[in-house]
């Protein structure tokens, strides 16, 4: 995989490949963990997909419903620099998947490769360079975002310098800096979810798994996280975005695949969708998919 880290600190701004790293085992230790400063990865080089699924399957046993096959078989890949939007309406199998892909489900079957590790031979790499965010992340409402966020910087294995750079960057981002020092229990929606992504990403992973969210935030909150993971693509991210929103998906997503049953019935751009499906809005290509599957 010929990829460079870009490492920047102040001004200075430093190449390393990735293949060299890996050799000296500086890698295998956990960039992120070891150079907190890093600042962004060059992929320019075009390494494999950062998420790569092969028939990923998960089943539930319950007791009422019998076998329940969440997730059927689900293959699909995903790029630095790349959004891959996974629409389905609710039991589709979306939390499932990326509950898998964060290493914390087992699959019943199929692989799923995430950063270059498996999930199930090597969950611990997988997390140190996966940021996932949950539909419902709690927060300790005693602390506030600052203490929280570090909190997570301190597991994820990061010393205080690298916590206090990374919350600067995250705040600015997110537009966080007028509750930073307020607790959480007192915060609105919005602000939790923000104090919740930034915690998600303090370790500044490659790969960015977010489960919905946008859900049940007002209109400037979204338009500010789209927003914020747009930046988050921008600086090589693989971002991996499931919702129910159809617009977000046109307006954000590289590649949006359309999940039902657990099975992953359509996938592609959306010009791509447009023209295979024959509807230009989004939502009537997801109905019609839909709806001849059941
Ligand atoms: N722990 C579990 N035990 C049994 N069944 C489960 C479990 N988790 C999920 N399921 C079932 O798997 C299916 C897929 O659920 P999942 O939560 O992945 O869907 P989703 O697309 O995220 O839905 P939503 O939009 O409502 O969040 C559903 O039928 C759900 O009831
Ligand atoms: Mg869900």
């Amino acid at each position: 995989m010929a990829t460079d880290l870009i490492w920047k600190s102040g001004k200075l701004e430093k190449t390393y490949n990735l293949n060299r790293l890996r050799t000296t085992g500086i890698f295998r230790a956990g960039p992120i963990l070891r150079f907190p400063d890093i600042h962004s990865i060059n992929y320019d080089n075009k390494p494999s997909s950062m998420i790569d699924t092969r028939e990923l399957t998960k089943s539930f046993r319950d007791k009422k419903r019998g076998e329940i096959r969440a997730v059927a078989g689900i293959s699909l890949r995903a790029s630095p620099g790349q959004i891959y939007g996974l629409l389905g309406a609710n039991g589709a199998g979306k939390t499932t998947m990326l509950r898998m892909l964060a290493t914390l489900l087992k699959p019943t079957s199929g692989t799923a490769i995430v950063a270059g590790y498996d999930v199930v031979q090597e969950p611990e790499k997988v997390r140190a360079n996966v940021g996932f965010l949950a539909a419902s992340t709690a927060l300790y409402g005693r602390l506030t975002a600052r203490e929280m966020i570090g909190y997570f910087g301190r597991l994820n294995g990061l010393d205080d310098g690298a916590i206090k750079t990374r919350i600067q960057v995250l705040a600015d981002q997110l537009e966080m800096h007028e509750f930073l020092d307020r607790r959480c229990e007192k915060f609105s929606t919005g602000m939790k979810q923000k104090t919740s992504i930034a915690r998600t990403l303090i370790h500044d992973p490659a790969v960015m798994i977010f489960d919905e969210p946008t859900l049940g935030l007002d209109v400037m909150t979204a338009r500010a996280i789209v927003k914020f993971v747009r930046e988050c693509k921008a600086r090589g991210k693989t971002v991996i975005y499931s919702t129910h929103v159809m617009s977000e998906v046109e307006k954000l997503c590289d590649t949006i695949g359309v999940i039902h049953d657990g099975r992953l019935l359509t996938e592609g751009s959306l010009s791509e969708l447009r023209e295979r499906h024959g509807e230009q809005d989004m939502e009537e290509i997801f109905v019609k998919v839909v709806e001849a599957k059941s």
